[in-house]
Formats: C-alpha cells, sequence, structure tokens
C-alpha cells in the first residue's frame, strides 16, 4: 500500500469540534466575550500584558506595523528570507522594507548584516522566528537600543518558542497567525501581543473600523476582527499547544539522530533557544544531493515536502518591480539557502510508524544522476 504522509496536518480534535459546535448553537457568531477570554489566555502563556485578536497573522503585522508609527518614507530592516507578508506589511505602511541577510545555519536575520544596513531613516526592526527557530534576541534588542529602533516580531511560525527561558512575542510587538499549517490553528486568525497599554489600545481601535463608541468613529480602521468560533477553537488549541510543540521536538529529534544521508544539513536549536519546528528544513549540498530528484523520489513513495522559501523576497516579480535587485539588496546567503533548502514532514500528527518510514525512504536515496 502507498503511503500518504503530507507536509502539514493539522490536529483537529473532538474538544475543537465541541467546543466551536457550542459557539454555533448559540448564535453568538461574531467577536465577543470569548474572543476577550482567548485573548487574556493567550496573553497570560506569552507572558504579556495583553493581546489582541486579529483576523489573520497579516493583519497583526500591519497592526503592529501602524501602532509604533511606521510610516511613509521610513525604512524597516526585515530579513529576506521569510514568507511573503513579512514585507508586504511594510509595504502597506508605504515604507520601504530593506533586506537583511541570513544566518546560514539558523536562517534567521543575521545581526552583523543588520547593522551594516541600518540608515538614518531605519525606524524599526522586523525580525521572523522562522520556521520556529527564535532569531539572535539579545543581539538584535542591542542593535535596536543603540540604534533607537522599534523591534516587531514575527512570531507567525514560532507560538510557543523559547529564548534564555522566555516565550518568543515577549520582546517587542508580536505578532502570530493561526493558519492550519501553524503550531497551532484557528482556520484563519491571528494574535498580537504587547506589554504597551497604548499599542493594545490602538490596535483594538484599528480592528473595529477606528469605532470609539457605537457608530462614533475616531480614526481610518479595518475589518480585523477575530470571530468566536475561532476564538473558541484557540482556547481549545491553545491549551493543546505545549502538548503539540512537544511532540514536533521529538519529532524533531528523532530525525536528527536517524536521518544519515551524505550531503543533507540537518536544523539544530540555536544555543539557548527552544525550537518549535513549524518546519523541519534541511540543507541540501547542492553538488551532492539535486533536489528537484530527491523531492520526486520523496513524492514517488508518498512523502510530501515543501521549498520555503525558493527566492528571498526581493527577487519576487513584485519587488522586482518595485526597483529592488540582487546586487543592491546583496543577501548571497539568503539566496544560496533557497537553492538548497528542503522542508520535510514533522508535524504532531505523525506516527512513530510514519518516522520511521520516512527515515528509511531519506536514507534509502540514490544521491545524483
Ligand atoms: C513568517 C510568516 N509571517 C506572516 C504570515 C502571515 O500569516 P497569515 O497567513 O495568518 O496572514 C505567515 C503565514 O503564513 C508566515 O509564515
Amino acid at each position: 500500500m502507498v503511503r500518504k504522509i503530507p507536509i502539514a496536518r493539522p490536529m483537529v480534535s473532538k474538544q475543537d469540534v465541541r467546543v466551536t459546535s457550542a459557539v454555533l448553537r448559540s448564535r453568538m457568531l461574531a467577536q465577543g466575550s470569548i474572543t476577550a477570554e482567548f485573548e487574556r489566555k493567550f496573553a497570560g502563556y506569552i507572558g504579556v500584558n495583553d493581546a489582541v485578536a486579529l483576523c489573520n497573522g497579516t493583519a497583526a503585522l500591519d497592526a503592529a506595523l501602524k501602532s509604533v508609527g511606521i510610516t511613509d518614507g521610513d525604512e524597516v530592516a526585515t530579513t529576506a528570507f521569510s514568507f511573503i507578508a513579512s514585507a508586504n506589511a511594510i509595504l502597506y505602511q508605504r515604507a520601504r522594507p530593506v533586506f537583511v541577510d541570513i544566518k546560514r545555519d539558523t536562517f534567521d536575520i543575521d545581526p552583523d548584516d543588520l547593522r551594516a544596513k541600518i540608515s538614518k531613516r531605519t525606524k524599526a526592526v522586523l525580525g521572523v522566528h522562522l520556521f520556529g527557530q527564535p532569531f539572535d534576541v539579545a543581539e538584535i534588542q542591542e542593535i535596536c537600543h543603540d540604534n533607537h529602533l522599534l523591534l516587531i516580531e514575527d512570531c507567525a511560525q514560532a507560538h510557543g518558542a523559547e529564548y534564555e527561558g522566555k516565550k518568543v512575542g515577549g520582546f517587542g510587538v508580536g505578532c502570530f497567525s493561526f493558519y492550519p499549517t501553524k503550531n497551532m490553528t484557528t482556520g484563519e486568525g491571528g494574535m498580537l501581543t504587547t506589554d504597551g497599554a497604548d499599542v493594545a489600545s490602538f490596535v483594538r481601535l484599528i480592528r473595529d473600523h477606528g469605532q470609539s463608541d457605537k457608530y462614533c468613529h475616531t480614526i481610518l480602521g479595518y475589518n480585523y476582527r477575530m470571530t468566536d468560533v475561532e476564538a473558541a477553537m484557540g482556547i481549545a488549541q491553545l491549551g493543546k499547544l505545549d502538548s503539540m510543540n512537544a511532540t514536533r521536538i521529538r519529532n524533531a529529534q528523532y530525525l536528527n539522530r536517524h536521518l544519515d544521508l551524505e550531503g543533507m544539513q540537518v536544523p539544530r536549536p540555536a544555543r539557548g533557544t527552544m525550537h518549535v519546528y513549524n518546519q523541519y528544513v534541511v540543507a541540501l549540498r547542492r553538488d551532492t544531493i539535486d533536489r528537484e530528484r530527491f523531492a520526486s523520489y520523496l513524492a514517488a513513495n508518498g512523502i510530501g515536502s515543501a521549498i520555503h522559501y525558493p527566492m528571498p523576497i526581493y527577487q519576487q516579480p513584485l519587488y522586482k518591480r518595485l526597483g529592488y535587485s540582487k546586487e543592491a539588496a546583496h543577501c548571497p546567503v539568503a539566496e544560496e539557502t533557497a537553492r538548497s533548502v528542503l522542508s520535510l514532514p514533522v508535524h504532531p500528527a505523525l506516527t512513530p510508524d510514519e518516522l520511521g518510514y520516512v527515515v528509511s525512504v531519506i536514507n534509502g536515496f540514490g544521491g545524483p544522476s
């Protein structure tokens, strides 16, 4: 029998079905008291004063940048290697993303290149805890402090990840996504975390059309609200997040211990961090393993894989049209990484038998030709 092991499989439990059905039966579907409860619980989990639920992670990034006053002509330094939403949120402000290269071992923003790319117009750093691996928080915070920059953390792939024992999303303004492939899901959904009362109240205002009182709209806002159906699922998922993360970590450790293919670099958590493996991303030496052939071999054996991400953001057609170029951006590590990475299944729905199968298929790969 041919197996089917997808790259992601959301964990939807009977409890998720029960709690969302209860909201549906109540007929109170839009944002209400359950969203407020989810916000309180999420803030408590991350260890911040406040959390604001939003309709998705992109809205959280947009709201975060607006809340710290990023505007026309500002520069925001961000990683060249992420999902496009990280940089697009900067464009939404008519601000300019300045792309920073990444570190070869963690795929996260490189503090040395960040230092080199700060200008007088730089107002903020938008760092991404990519694949569940926290970036170098202490160094990035120091750079922000020395240059009077605000810190936005894109935690879309890092729910529960820790840096020196503290959860990400508690160092700057945190932005989470609850898309189905994430470590916890509400279908679509997002959350902004902050210790700043001003940031939280501003985001609550713009999330609801700038409405300060019933039909009194004081600023330009949006409909960025989460529904209570999503929030009910969020509360249930949050209760399981630590155990789902523990399974991801165990699966990654198993793969690290057993994968034995020449030319494959497996992901190791950086010192002082808890990596939560939203993705398990290997780097393939191009002279040893042909990525396309390897991915086709996995697919033929029923194993899903994906390329996160096939190019640095500045090489996307949209960014080329905006005048970005390879030469000006100068992120050689991001470019090489985009050509060599492959994500393999690590999600918590994998059985021990499936994990063993993934290892035996990979270790049996024949190499180039
Ligand atoms: C790194 C990163 N940032 C931002 C987002 C945007 O989140 P959403 O899809 O919930 O808008 C995602 C998710 O896809 C992501 O992976």
